[in-house]
């Protein structure tokens, strides 16, 4: 007669490799997320001009909501064993969200922030289909937090739809001022 051990998914002897992937996994998307709260935290501070107010309010209020993403993957982190990197093992990627020249470009920011939270939402997909039937716990998560990276996503490719739309109707203005 054999003996069988209930298997203790994630936590499983048999699943060590696997363990050890997601907490790779979940160390960039933590990476991920502080490198967003900084580029948001200068963002949010640098735009200029009465129209960028509302994009400043809105990255302010992000930078704790991205925070709170990067201390959820810490606890699971440990949860699965591994320990949160230290700040020496940090490297910057997002090129793309470097202040811009001019303080007032607000178009450059959106773009620079879409294209972080796509980022975001590539890698968290990845994550969940890579957990499943192994770790729901960290697949639950990431569920979650992928929905407030499309949250983020949708808000600001509609502030750059108001924009794009503004620039043509700004020059259509200038096409008829020529005209006359
Ligand atoms: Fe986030
Ligand atoms: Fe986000």
């Amino acid at each position: 007669m054999t003996t069988t051990s209930p298997s203790k998914g994630i936590f499983d002897s048999a699943n060590i490799e696997a363990r050890e992937r997601v907490v790779e996994l979940l160390a960039k998307a933590y990476w991920m997320e502080m490198e967003t709260a900084m580029s948001y935290t200068a963002a949010s501070v640098n735009l200029d001009g009465v129209r960028a107010q509302e994009i400043k309010e809105s990255l302010a209020e992000d930078v704790t909501e991205e925070l709170g993403h990067a201390q959820r993957f810490a606890e699971r982190i440990k949860e699965l064993y591994g320990v949160v990197p230290g700040s020496e093992q940090f490297s910057p990627e997002q090129s793309y969200l470097q202040p811009p020249d001019e303080q007032t470009d607000i178009v450059h920011v959106i773009r620079g922030v879409i294209k972080a939270e796509t980022g975001a939402i590539e890698h968290y997909t990845r994550i969940i289909e890579e957990t499943e039937g192994v770790d729901p716990v960290t697949q639950d998560m990431m569920i979650e937090v992928l929905h407030d990276e499309q949250g983020h996503r949708r808000l600001f490719e509609g502030f750059l739809r108001e924009y794009e739309v503004e620039g043509i109707a700004a020059g259509r203005v200038l096409d008829g001022g020529a005209a006359q």
